[in-house]
């Protein structure tokens, strides 16, 4: 058996295989990664050497199977145990084929989806020789001003909790033993998302209740779904670096969280913890992170060059580090690798599996359901039948090096679809189309905004791509103003003074704040990086082919400064009623309101709800209600809405949010067709972290609405009652 041959193998293992296995080295046998300084590791030969002493567990961030197939050989042929490396990489959102940006598919709100590209990403990404991604991000994102909204599913629990499963479903398949299951590495351990002021690798301060209640459950979501990986946080929590707090990686992730895989360290975030001023220098790192729970360390190199001296000296128990690699290997084990160590290693699929027809397919259809439609004034759909001239313009106009956005490194340049090739291909004989930047992302050009504004003159339509470029979100790309770089903003300033109608095609990793030229836009999508298709896909958007049903996964604040801004906020003890009460909570200048809140996003029809029926306003504690709704589509086009149910805990031992996400069900309807919308709800879904950190449900009174966004919805009520006492 996997356990027997484990042990087996530990049995025979030096400390120095052992800290081999635990260690995680850049990929130099194929030629994205540049050389390793830091451990000394310039090139492919001296890293055949570890491999072959065995000083080398994982290999990451390289692709391609000719030298994945190298490095595999020595570890199988020329290590003395024959361990088999494991190829992990940041497989985000595609290979070759790039699906839209995490945030812009979570505007889907549909788990299926998210599991099918993640699906299409895995036969790629194992094709190309990986057996892991470290994907999906599933850090909560209560900060805008954060560059790493863009790689999750935004800021909401259950909404990131539940696309977050589906993507591991994904990445996983059916058998983790198939050549094109890949493993998935659900990131970052733990509330990277709630770094304060959104400010990369910043700190945490946070209660215990709300690292609970909104930034663990999806990661329990995503072990559910059967992830054996996860990665340690940059980041420190309450004073103690994620990578060297054991009551965190050990009490709560492997107690509490019966979690069973192995953890990564981020990228040197043990050497790290001497700058956090939390270790006295690397050895100590190497102690406190491996103590803590880290059982892999990547690329920092510590691991291989402390481990084996503090077991020798009684710092680090042999058993911890036999822990750690039993965890490692069994995973190894899962997927076949000792039974097939070049599984995932084979040159015909690498020349089939990538880039196919049907995977570009998917991303189109992907990102055309990633765009929201956040208004409309009856502009759009652009009827192409009228002839029309299009004025496209913006730096985003013909753009070819912002369309997938962060973390798509492994895919080619120039092959995916910008909006001008994607119109020009979509529209019929006798539409114009003109392009102008009419500004740089973050200069102005020259004369182009005269440009701009003539083109604008000259036609019936102006389409406004403009936004933020891929650098500007993403790793190390927090922002303090999330706004359209000045020089765009003065662009569409000038554009909208021309009275012409302007459709916004906004191009962005985060939620923005919008204002002038942009924000009374007479259209305005949110159309985010899409990827290798976007171009196609904004164009099927645009001309109705396909009809927008997006939703906000994240709100959009009027102001930066709202920030952090979340939907699921609390009440305060002076509550805003109405604009004139000056003793509230609000700022002096800005309603704290979204301008666009979560969940909001239209379509190019009309869908209205009526009829919300609760089976019973009493919950019984061990019962269940079912409240159901009615949807009709009033309008003249087909289309789809995503229907939301949110609750309210009137009164609780601890303050509750004035909304949380409970459910959610998409439908598609023909014109002036209904259907009924079923959700049910069970003392479960009313939880939250209590005293004492134990998840309760509180007996009392509950709202309830059934919407279209985060905000109105036809309201409803009910209560929990407790159990009778017994006897
Ligand atoms: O997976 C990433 C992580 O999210 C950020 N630091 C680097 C890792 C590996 O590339």
């Amino acid at each position: 058996t996997d356990v027997e041959r484990v042990d087996a193998l530990i049995a025979k293992m030096t400390i120095e295989e052992k800290a081999g296995q635990m260690t995680c080295l850049a990929d130099s046998f194929r030629p994205f990664n540049p050389p390793n300084p830091q451990v000394g590791i310039q090139d492919a030969r001296r890293l055949a050497d570890e491999v072959r002493k065995g000083r080398v567990g994982c290999l990451f961030n390289g692709i391609g199977v000719a030298g994945a197939r190298r490095a595999q050989e020595i570890a199988v042929r020329d290590s003395r145990l024959g361990i088999p490396l494991l190829f992990a990489g940041d497989v985000i959102h595609g290979l070759k084929t790039i699906f839209p940006v995490p945030l812009a598919e979570a505007s889907s709100f549909d788990p299926d989806l998210c599991q099918r590209t993640a699906r299409a990403m895995a036969v790629e990404a194992t094709a190309a020789g990986l057996h892991l991604t470290f994907a999906p991000m599933v850090d909560v994102a209560r900060d805008q001003r954060w560059g790493r909204v863009v790689e999750g599913a935004g800021e909401d629990v259950t909404l990131t909790g539940l696309l977050s499963a589906a993507r591991i479903r994904g990445f996983q398949g059916r058998d983790l033993r198939r050549d094109d299951s890949l493993l998935a590495c659900p990131k970052h351990f733990a509330a990277y998302g709630a770094v304060a002021a959104g400010l990369e690798y910043g700190n945490v301060d946070i209660s215990d209740e709300t690292l609970r209640e909104t930034h663990l459950p999806p990661f329990g979501q995503a072990f559910a779904a059967g992830a054996l990986t996860t990665m340690a946080a940059f980041n420190e929590i309450n004073g103690v670096p994620a990578t060297a707090d054991r009551e965190l990686l050990t009490d709560i992730l492997r107690g509490e969280m019966q979690f069973r895989g192995f953890v990564f360290s981020d990228y040197t975030a043990d050497e790290e913890l001497v700058a956090h001023g939390f270790a006295q220098d690397d050895r100590d790192a190497a102690r406190l992170a491996v103590l803590a729970g880290v059982d892999m360390s990547m690329q920092s190199g510590l691991y291989i060059r402390y481990l084996p001296d503090l077991v020798k000296s009684g710092a680090v128990p042999m058993a911890t580090v036999d822990v750690a690699v039993r965890r490692i290997l069994y995973v190894k084990a899962a997927i076949g690798l000792f039974d097939n160590p070049y599984r995932s290693l084979d040159e015909a699929a690498e020349k089939t599996r990538i880039f196919t027809p049907a995977h570009r397919a998917l991303a189109r259809e992907a990102a055309a359901r990633s765009v929201v439609l956040l208004k409309n004034d009856g502009l759009l759909p652009i009827d192409p039948a009228r002839g029309q001239k299009i004025a496209l313009i913006g730096p985003f106009a013909d753009d070819t090096a912002n369309l997938y956005g962060p973390w798509a490194f492994y895919g080619d340049p120039g092959k995916g679809v910008d909006i001008a090739t994607g119109l020009r291909a979509a529209l019929p004989d006798g539409a114009t189309l003109t392009v102008t930047h009419g500004s740089a992302v973050n200069a102005p050009i020259d004369g182009g905004i005269a440009q701009a504004v003539a083109a604008a003159k000259a036609a019936d339509i102006v389409l406004l791509a403009i936004g933020e470029s891929q650098a500007m979100s993403g790793e190390a790309q927090s922002r303090t103003v999330i706004e359209i770089p000045p020089a765009q903003q003065a662009l569409a300033d000038a554009v909208a003074a021309t009275g012409k109608p302007v459709a916004v095609l906004l191009r962005h990793g985060r939620a923005l704040a919008l204002h002038g030229g942009v924000a009374n836009a007479q259209a305005i999508l949110a159309t985010w990086f899409l990827g290798s298709q976007a171009g196609h896909a904004i164009a099927d958007i645009l001309l109705g082919r396909v009809d927008p049903s997006g939703k906000l996964p994240v709100s959009f604040p009027w102001e930066s400064g709202q920030e952090p801004f979340y939907y699921d906020r609390k009440s305060t003890g002076r509550p805003v009623v109405d604009d004139r009460t000056e003793y509230k909570a609000r700022y002096a200048t800005t309603d704290n309101s979204a301008r666009f809140p979560f969940g909001h996003g239209l379509t190019y029809t009309d869908f209205v709800l009526d009829r919300l029926t609760l089976s019973d306003t009493a919950l019984r504690w061990d019962a269940a209600i079912e409240v159901t709704a009615r949807i009709t589509n009033k309008g003249k086009r087909k289309g789809s809405e995503v229907v939301q149910l949110y609750t309210r805990d009137r009164v609780a031992s601890r303050t509750r949010p004035i909304r949380e996400l409970k459910r959610m069900a998409r439908v598609t309807l023909a014109p002036g067709e209904s259907r009924t919308i079923r959700f049910s709800l069970s003392r479960r879904d009313l939880e939250f972290v209590g005293a004492k950190s134990q998840r309760i449900a509180e007996p009392g009174a509950f709202d309830l609405w059934v919407g279209q966004s985060s905000v109105g919805g036809l309201k409803g009520a009910f209560t929990l009652y407790a159990l009778p006492e017994a006897g």
